[in-house]
This record gives C-alpha cells, structure tokens and sequence, in this order.
C-alpha cells in the first residue's frame, strides 16, 4: 500500500527534537521556528514532559469514557485556573477539527438553529465549517453536513449585525487569530460588539482557539487582549505539545446530558497526562511571559527589515508579509539556513515556534533570515 499523497512534502527526515531544534537522520540540526504548525508549545521532548509519559505508558494508555478518570478531572481544574476559566466545563476531543464539529453540534442543540457565521479566509479544521483554504478547485467549500454557513470580511460588525438581527443564526465561529486567513488579528472593538450583538440575539459565540492559543499570543487566549467572554472556546494542538488531544471548554450557561456528545478516543489517559505536563510546564517556566517577551522583540526586529512588507502578530504567532512569492526564501531557510519555518497564501512567512523559544534562538532566527534576504 502507498500513502495518500496529499501532503507536499520536504525532502527531510526528522528523528528528534530538543527543546527549539530539531534533528534529521543524518543529525542536522535545524532551528525550529514552526514548533510542527504551532503543535509543540513546552518544547520538542522536554524532559519532564518525556517522564511524565513514560510513566503513564508503563501504567495504563487508554481505558474508556465508562469509568472515573481522575486525570480528565485534574486537567480540567488546572486548565480552568491557568486560563481564567475555572466556571467553564470541559469536553475531551482528539482533535482541532473535532474540537470545532462538537461546539458547532453544541451551539445548534442549544438554540435549535442551523446557521452558522464565519469569516472570509478563516479556517477551522475540516468541518461544517470549512471555508476553501487552498487554490486547489478540488477543494470546496463549505463542507456541509446540514449547517448552513455564511462568509463576512473580519472585522466587518456592520454586516454580521445585519444578520444576526434575522434571529435565525445559531452560532457566530471565529478564529483568536486568523492564522492561515495570513496572521490578521480581529480587532478588540470588533470582538467586544460581536460578542455584545450574540448575547442580544441569542447567538452562540465561538472562539477557535486552536491556533492562537495555549499562550501563544502572550495570554492563554488570544481573545482575552479584547476582554471578551465567548461562550465556546474550542483548543488543541499546542495542548498535548504534540501528543493528540484536543476540547471544548464551555460556559455554564450550557447543560450536559449523558449521550449529548460522545468520543471513543477523546480524553484518554495518556493524552490528559500529557496535556497536564504542558499546563505545569506552561506555568513553572512562565513560557507564556516568554510567547510575549521574544514575540515583542522579534516583531520589533522583524520591523526593520526592509524587505518585509508587513509584520503582524501577537506573542508568538507571527506573519511576515512579502510583496513576493516566499517559496524561495523559505526553502534557503531551511535548506541553506537550517531553519523551519511556516507559510500561508503565497507571499506571507508564518512564525509558529515552540514557545521556550530563547531571545538568544529569536537573535539567531534574525541572521538566518537577514542572510538569506
Ligand atoms: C484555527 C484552526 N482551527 C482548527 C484546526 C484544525 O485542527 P486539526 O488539524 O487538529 O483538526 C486548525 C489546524 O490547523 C486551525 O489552525
């Protein structure tokens, strides 16, 4: 059997992973600046993290949602204190694009509507909410599973209001950060009347923190720099620092009831002890502190580099903008320069690096890039 080609890929191996290197079979080392699309948070292999998981390995690596889990219940306390959340529940997904399909499910049994607003260029897994992400015609969008999903241009309030008005929307779906919409940033005005407007219409607002958050922003939500309060937040990748999980974190004005939702894999044991090792790392090495200390000089560097059209970002999540192609600088990064790093559209570089990055790693990322420039 043949894999399914649908990933292009680099003509690199990699075997192992220190803190923001990673190693290829020949044992290159390369600077990591794309942290495996914002997965590792706390670091490639971290020590405490590797023990952790080990331990649990040699103990028990699954048992099913039928019985207690008392590392589903320390995980939610742990998560709702680091990130001001501590009212909210917590529901246990593999995935990001799980993560959103169940608070899409949540919102729609909540109000018994099926509209769904998201916004141009957003993207949120391949779910009902899918928009075309790629120039592939291949690929259209939305996915539709019986919701209905209208598209507004961020930041545009005027026409989301208009809409929302009708009554008939069952939930507004928004990203902390757009990241492959090329790093854009709702603005807090925006998002403090978006979530005035779905409170007076009974909308349900959904933040996809998927991306931006875990502390990439420089708060554990890149939402809270607009002091909102949605009603579903939905996470992952950074998460598990690479091991799967993912969830919904939800407002108590939501209640459960057995069967409502449901996972075979979701919340495991092995996967909550590793998402417990992150949020105690997270704290212990204030790495979210970090995600905003070398985002700021980055960015502040990054800005007077003549060739880069437009730096934009929060913490660690960063776009670079070119008025050309990327392809090219990207591939003396990583081949000349032994640097990863991300991409989205064609002319923007994303930055998406463990979050342990150093000021001395930020310094070094510099010099690569102003050499390749
Ligand atoms: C904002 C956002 N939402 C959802 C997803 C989907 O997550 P997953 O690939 O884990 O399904 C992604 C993945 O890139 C994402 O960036």
């Amino acid at each position: 059997m043949k894999l399914f080609d649908v990933y292009p890929l680099f003509n690199i191996e990699i075997e192992k992973g220190i803190g923001s290197r990673t190693y290829d079979k020949q044992g290159v080392e390369y600077l990591d600046l794309y942290g495996g699309h914002a997965v590792i948070s706390v670091g490639h292999s971290h020590p405490f993290f590797v023990q952790k998981l080990t331990h649990q390995v040699e103990k028990l690596i699954f048992y099913s949602n039928s019985v207690i889990n008392k590392f589903q219940v320390e995980l939610a306390e742990k998560l709702g204190k680091q990130s001001g959340y501590e009212d909210y529940n917590l529901f246990l997904t593999n995935s990001g694009a799980e993560a959103n399909e169940n608070a899409l499910k949540l919102a729609s049994f909540h109000n018994g509507k099926k509209k769904i607003i998201a916004f141009e260029k957003s993207f949120h897994g391949r779910t009902s909410a899918a928009v075309k992400v790629t120039d592939n015609p291949k690929i259209v969008a939305p996915v539709n599973d019986g919701l209905e999903v209208e598209f507004f241009p961020l930041n545009d309030i005027k026409g989301v209001k208009q809409s929302l008005e009708k009554g008939d929307v069952c939930a507004v779906i928004i990203e902390g950060i757009q990241g492959i919409g090329g790093i854009k940033i709702p603005e807090a005005a925006f998002l403090q009347e978006l979530s005035n407007v779905c409170k007076a219409t009974g909308t349900i607002l959904i933040v996809d923190e998927i991306q931006s958050g875990y502390c990439r922003s420089g708060k554990f939500f890149a939402h809270q720099y607009a002091g909102i309060r949605p009603d579903l937040i939905t996470v992952a990748k950074g998460m598990g620092n690479g091991y799967p999980i993912g969830g919904v974190l939800i407002s108590p004005a939501f209640e459960a009831s057995h069967g409502l939702l449901g996972t075979t894999f979701g919340g495991n044991h092995l996967a909550c002890v590793a998402a417990i090792a992150v949020l105690d790392i997270l704290k212990a090495e204030h790495l979210v502190e970090n995600a905003e200390k070398v985002g700021n000089y980055l960015m502040k560097e990054l800005k007077n580099i003549p060739q880069i059209k437009e730096v934009r970002g929060l913490g660690l999540m960063i776009g670079l903008e070119f008025d050309y192609p990327v392809k090219e600088i990207r591939n003396l990064l990583l081949y000349e320069q032994k640097v990863f790093t991300g991409a989205t559209g064609t002319n923007i570089i994303r930055l998406l690096p463990p979050l342990c990055l150093s000021l001395d790693d930020a310094k070094l990322f510099l010099e690569k890039l102003k050499a390749v420039l």
